[in-house]
């Protein structure tokens, strides 16, 4: 087999078979195929699509360039749940131990962030002493003892979207159906669960900016899922302005333990709700959704979901007491107003732009080698549909530098207040098939 000739049988939108993107996939790997074949490929699959066939045998190859996670050793059905990208997303935080407390088994792993805020990790890290690195066995008896743990991604999962992302970022071939569900896939299918909830977001802030992209890249995620035995299913979501009130680390930790405490913001809290009771019905502890959503409103209101969060963290050796006096980690050395200019009602809150004005404050990384300021964000006051007064304040600044000018600009320019109220919307679509 010639790289070229397949190269040149894409280009002209024929389908690959299952031998033919073995042989890419593991050449690529080990480095026989170079990059600029592969670029090449990777714009002909750009601009011609590959059906959902060609997308599993693409799926399977990269989960099988890596390692493979075997879980088998922890009872029950084990639930993974993904999110295709969002700005101030806290809903892991929640469901993890959420979940966890009802009896689902969540053994989770997860990556850093790049961009925007940081990742799950990061966020878990703002804990004092919480500890991310964990043995294999050591991971597997803490999920068996207490149904929840979270770790790091083990660096060789799905070796080929490792080098396959990093190319895709250079050669403009990011916002593919079929690049970004076989990479998010492969890494999901490679990580051992037995079940995947996904949450594909659409708006400013996501990789779909277009609702009908998303429901394709859902609906395409969802076969792969099921064509590798996974049962999978996804929700649509918003993300034209940031999920829940904080966007930062600490301030992520924060609003998680205030939504497990029952007083958390109420969009965040009811996506808990509704990709939790997925999760549940998934896992089979429930049989229908509504009786899934009974049994987390339940273990949130009992106090149940906050206790499996305090267990997770004496588990991974952070410092519980940060549960009960929040105010530990915010250590910002300055809190800032940002003061509404008219008076009127939240339209628009650009949620990419605000994430981007989070990571200048030092919340996220420019590049892998950045390091990450824990204690920095933002917390929004005022969401869409909400009315304010001038002088009012739109969110408070948590920096370490009062030196911020260039941020408070950016976040004007993507506060937008006008005269008629706006419905915010949530959820647009269920995908189970
Ligand atoms: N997330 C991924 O892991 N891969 C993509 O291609 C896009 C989002
Ligand atoms: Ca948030």
């Amino acid at each position: 087999m010639r790289m070229v000739d397949l190269i040149e049988k894409k280009r002209d939108g024929k389908i690959l078979s299952k031998e033919e993107i073995d042989f890419i996939i593991e050449g690529y790997t080990d480095g026989s195929i170079p990059d600029y074949q592969m670029s090449a490929l990777l714009m002909a699959i750009f601009y011609q699509d590959m059906t959902d066939e060609e997308i599993s045998h693409l799926t399977l190859a990269m989960a099988n360039s890596g390692d493979i996670i075997d879980l088998s050793s922890i009872d029950g059905i084990k639930v993974d749940k993904h999110s295709t990208g969002g700005v101030g997303d806290t809903t892991t935080l929640v469901l993890a131990p959420l979940v966890a407390s009802v009896g689902v088994p969540v053994a989770k792993m997860s990556g850093r962030g790049l961009g925007f805020t940081g990742g799950t990790l990061d966020k878990f890290e703002s804990i004092p002493g919480f500890k991310i690195e964990l043995s294999d066995q050591e991971f597997i008896d803490i999920v068996n003892k207490s149904k929840v743990a979270v770790i790091g991604q083990s660096g060789n999962l799905a070796a080929a979207d490792k080098k396959l992302y990093a190319l895709r970022d250079v050669t403009a071939t990011v916002d593919s159906i079929p690049l970004i569900a076989s990479s998010i896939m492969s890494k999901k299918i490679a990580a051992g669960a037995d079940a995947i909830v996904l949450d594909v977001t659409t708006g400013d802030g996501a990789f779909m900016k277009d609702i009908e992209d998303a429901k394709r890249l859902a609906k395409t995620m969802v076969r792969i899922g099921k064509l590798a035995g996974r049962q999978t299913m996804a929700v649509i979501s918003d993300m034209s302005e940031p999920l829940g009130e904080a966007i930062g680390n600490s301030l992520e930790i924060v609003e998680a333990i205030d939504t497990l405490k029952g007083n958390g913001p109420a969009d965040l809290t009811e996506m808990c709700y509704v990709l939790g009771s997925q999760m549940v019905v998934l896992a089979k502890k429930a049989e229908t959704l509504d009786e899934a959503r009974a049994m987390l409103e339940e273990a949130l209101h009992s106090g149940k979901a906050l206790e499996k969060f305090r267990e997770m963290v004496k588990d991974q050796g952070g410092d519980e007491t940060v549960i009960d006096q929040t105010d530990q980690i915010l250590t910002a050395k300055y809190t800032i107003e940002l003061a509404a200019k008219t008076s009127g009602y939240v339209t628009k809150l650009v949620a990419n732009e605000i994430g981007i004005a989070a990571m200048l404050l030092g919340a996220g990384r420019k590049t892998k080698e950045d390091d990450i300021d824990h204690a920095v964000g933002i917390k929004l006051h005022k969401k869409i549909g909400d009315e304010v007064a001038e002088g009012e304040s739109l969110l408070t600044i948590y920096a370490n530098s009062n030196e911020i000018d260039e941020v408070k600009e950016l976040l004007y320019q993507n506060i937008f207040i006008g005269d008629v109220p706006k419905e915010p919307v949530l959820i647009h679509d269920i995908i189970t098939e």
